[in-house]
């Protein structure tokens, strides 16, 4: 907020009413002795009183103050650097290989693992897995990867702060994962953000790259059109084969990996329905 400005005054800082209706109009605020009060003035047959000074003036001020400074250049704010700048991130390099984060026997990728329980849950399952979550945001990627550092299990799941669109490719040698996961994704439902929407061709080919011959992809959600629409694209890029609870179908009702996700959790809570799938690699495949 300014000082109050000292140039000549427009005849503002009057509240009047017009018409039934009272108007405030505001303008810097006048160090000129006010016009006599309370005066009632009649033009074209209308009735117009002019209050100046006393509580209104007073209102009028105020409000002028508050709103002097030129809109178009509001005064900056001294900008907070983020405490997330920091979060860990996957070694810089055209190619990355996992097996410099996380070490283990099996090793997992879940893409987007936001608040991190299926991360802490399935490291915890077996000390042969390793999983490395990629999370866009930087504040989660960060309170998670501290929380599991805590917990001990660094040296088996991380969750780095990555765009896993940009990430995924990076990630080599081909087929070093058993396991791949996207639970509840893209909660984008504008067309103006098919951008970032994370499923789709990219991920599909990329993830079947990095999945060992016999590795597997696990979705769900608990959005029913988003279902059918993963199911389908699953389907379509014929690079995976269904492994769902019927032949043919990818359906499954019950997710088997002994670890959920917050949403899943929440999902479960709220007694929402989940659409789960699961796919296995296909070899013959061209991605
Ligand atoms: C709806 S949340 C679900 C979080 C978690 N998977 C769960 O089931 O509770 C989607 C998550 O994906 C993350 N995400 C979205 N786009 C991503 C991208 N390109 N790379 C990595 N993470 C992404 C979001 O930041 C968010 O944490």
């Amino acid at each position: 907020m300014g000082p109050p400005s000292l140039a000549p005054p427009p005849p503002a800082n009057s509240l009047a009413v017009a018409n039934g209706r009272a108007l405030v109009e505001v303008g810097p605020p006048s160090l000129a002795p006010p016009p006599p009060a309370n005066s009632l003035a009649v033009a074209n047959g209308r009735a117009e009183r002019a209050l100046f000074g006393g509580v209104y003036g007073a209102l009028a001020v105020a409000l002028a103050a508050m709103t002097t400074e030129n809109p178009s250049n509001p005064p900056k704010r001294a900008r907070v650097p983020s405490p997330y700048l920091h979060a860990a991130r996957l070694p810089e390099g055209e190619s990355v290989d996992p097996r410099t984060v996380i070490q283990g026997k099996i090793l997992e990728i879940e893409i987007g693992p936001g608040r991190g329980s299926f991360l802490y849950e399935r490291a915890n399952v077996s000390p042969d897995i390793a999983i490395l979550g990629l999370e866009v945001r930087k504040k989660w990627a960060q309170i998670v990867d501290e929380r599991l550092a805590k917990m001990g299990l660094h040296g088996r799941a991380r969750s780095l702060a990555e765009d896993a669109k940009e990430a995924l490719p990076r990630l080599k040698p081909d087929g070093i994962f058993a396991r791949a996961y996207l639970h509840f994704p893209d909660p984008w439902w504008k067309k103006k953000h098919t951008k970032r929407l994370v499923m789709g061709d990219l991920f599909m080919k990329e993830i079947h790259r990095l999945l060992a011959d016999d590795g597997e992809l696990f979705i769900q959600t608990d959005v029913e059109d988003r279902a059918e629409l993963y199911e389908r694209q699953v389907n379509d890029s014929e690079l995976f084969f269904t492994k769902g609870d019927q032949a043919g179908s990818a359906r499954i009702a019950e997710n088997p990996f002994q670890a959920r996700t917050p949403r899943e959790h929440r999902a479960i809570k709220d007694g929402l329905p989940v659409h789960r799938f699961l796919w296995g690699k296909k070899l013959s495949a061209t991605g």
